[in-house]
């Protein structure tokens, strides 16, 4: 079974032929909503929505630890998490999926690791390769098969939020090598690799960065609804392509 994390304008998965509803608890708190099981073409999934059903979570307050935890206890093999972006390169433009390999975390103050308290040990978890490859396959070759064009690669910054950047800050995350910058993926990515779960990001460019927009005045976010759930029509097809 599969997980996959849901994010904005991705509260629900309408082509998941739901089978029934969980409530889970954790050690490190609750997930931000019950988890959802189903199938789609046949695989049997698990969606959890990131920011609650009512997206009443920002990014700072999700407790991703109890996330992470929840959906491992359903032995998944994998997760496959869905996030809106700002594009920073030019060929990111609102409407773009694309499926990044590499990330720069910016995030503080969030509870990021389960290795934490004296009982626990010290635990280095290798995250050379944060996004998993195999999985990064899959999604890729999904698409292709659903004839949805995304966009093979590319760094994602993931900054504290949840007010956007200036135009200084995202220079800087372009300076580091930074193609996209979201909210989410961190410390989300870093906590599947502590359980030992292959993760992937599907990440959906809801608007240009500050600063990357032709007009330049400010970011252009009440547009962006529209943009994500446009977009998210791309994503369910290529979830459904998935094999
Ligand atoms: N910045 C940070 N996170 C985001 C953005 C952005 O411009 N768009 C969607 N998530």
């Amino acid at each position: 079974m599969l997980a996959i994390i849901g994010g904005s304008g991705l509260a629900r998965l309408p082509i998941l032929e739901i089978t029934h509803r969980q409530v889970v608890r954790t050690p490190f708190g609750d997930p931000s909503c019950a988890l959802t099981f189903g199938r789609i073409a046949g695989i049997n999934l698990v969606f959890i929505a990131r920011h609650g059903y009512g997206h009443s979570l920002a990014p700072h307050e999700i407790n991703y630890r109890a996330n992470i935890w929840a959906l491992q206890q359903q032995n998944v093999s994998g997760i496959i998490a869905v996030g809106s972006v700002g594009g920073i390169r030019q060929d990111m433009s609102p409407g773009s999926v694309v499926i990044p390999h590499d990330l720069i975390d910016y995030t503080y103050g969030r509870k990021h690791t389960f290795f934490e308290g004296l009982d626990k040990p010290v635990v280095h978890s290798d995250f050379t390769h944060p996004y998993s490859r195999e999985l990064r396959l899959r999604l890729k070759a999904a698409a292709d098969r659903a004839g949805i064009p995304v966009i093979d690669g590319g760094v994602y910054a993931c900054t504290q939020g949840p007010r956007l950047e200036t135009i200084a800050e995202i220079n800087r995350f372009e300076r580091d090598g930074a193609d996209m910058v979201g909210m989410t993926a961190m410390p989300e990515a870093a906590l599947a690799r502590e359980l030992g779960l292959p993760y992937a990001l599907l990440a959906v460019v809801g608007n240009h960065s500050a600063g990357r927009a032709e007009s330049h005045h400010r970011v252009d976010f009440s547009s962006s609804g529209a943009v994500l759930a446009q977009a998210m029509k791309s994503v369910e097809r290529i979830l459904g392509a998935l094999c």
